[in-house]
């Protein structure tokens, strides 16, 4: 059975002492809820990846990192590699956030070659992907998704699929107050996990969960997550308060 998964993504958010301070904080709400087959992710930035993982220890709380290199070593001033991130005991990594597509340059090969980096050191990838506005008002959402997924993340062998979790993340939606309303969530997902069983087979498309991204918050986080298809949801600005991701976490 697929697992549901609240993950925060803290962006380029917190300093070391506001990080431990949320990372504290979310331990305690964890502490007092019942995780049902759920999984709560964070993802703070790389600075403060061990520090937010030691604060977290001995709670359910699992850290990610927001990227990775695709390479294993060499003269890449300034990246972070998968074998680094393994090395500090992480086990996520996002790849493929539109934040990265669009300020960074981030195609799909070069998503792929990260997917194929990821898996090479074990760790699980958090793929994103989601249409722009301009592809929705012109109905070409399904077209954008459909090859973002063939080209960055279908390369891979089906046994590859139980370290996929997929965020379906429209770029209109990502930190606008707009959010995909529950039924346009839901039918993406629906054509989503359609898709990998066609590429795959049932199995893979009924084990791997599928996030929603986009402007998630207390106040539509229960009736986004009440759809089917919908697993979980990968929350920017609402994950950088307690209160706010504590109260997502109660909504799944
Ligand atoms: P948001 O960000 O919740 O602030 O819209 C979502 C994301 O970028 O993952």
């Amino acid at each position: 059975m697929r697992s549901k998964i609240v993950a925060g993504n803290w962006k380029m958010n917190k300093t070391l002492k506001e990080s431990k301070e949320l990372a504290n904080e979310l331990k305690s709400v964890v502490e007092n809820v019942t995780l049902d087959n759920t999984r709560v992710i964070v993802a703070p930035t790389f600075v403060n990846l061990t520090r937010v993982s030691e604060a977290v220890e001995g709670s359910a709380i699992e850290v990610a990192a927001q990227n990775m290199h695709q390479a294993d070593s060499g003269a890449y001033t300034g990246e972070i590699s998968g074998e680094m991130l393994k090395g500090i005991g992480l086990n996520s990594v996002i790849l493929g956030h539109s934040e990265r597509r669009a300020y960074f340059g981030e195609d799909d090969a070069l998503l792929a070659s990260k997917v194929d980096a990821a898996l090479k050191n074990n760790l699980e990838i958090i793929f994103c992907f989601g249409e722009e506005l301009e592809d929705r008002k012109s109905d070409n959402h399904f077209n954008v998704v459909g090859s973002q997924l063939k080209n960055g993340i279908f390369h891979l062998p089906s046994d590859a699929w139980k370290n996929v979790v997929l965020a379906y993340e429209p770029v209109w939606a990502i930190g606008t107050g707009e959010t995909a309303s529950p039924e346009q969530a839901q039918e993406m997902h629906a054509f989503i996990r359609n898709l990998i069983e066609e590429t795959y087979n049932e199995s893979v498309a009924d084990n791997v969960s599928i996030l929603y991204g986009g402007s998630v918050k207390p106040g539509n986080a229960e009736e986004i997550f009440s759809k089917p298809d919908v697993d979980g949801g990968l929350i920017g600005g609402a994950a950088l308060k307690a209160e706010d991701f504590g109260a997502i976490i109660k909504a799944i």
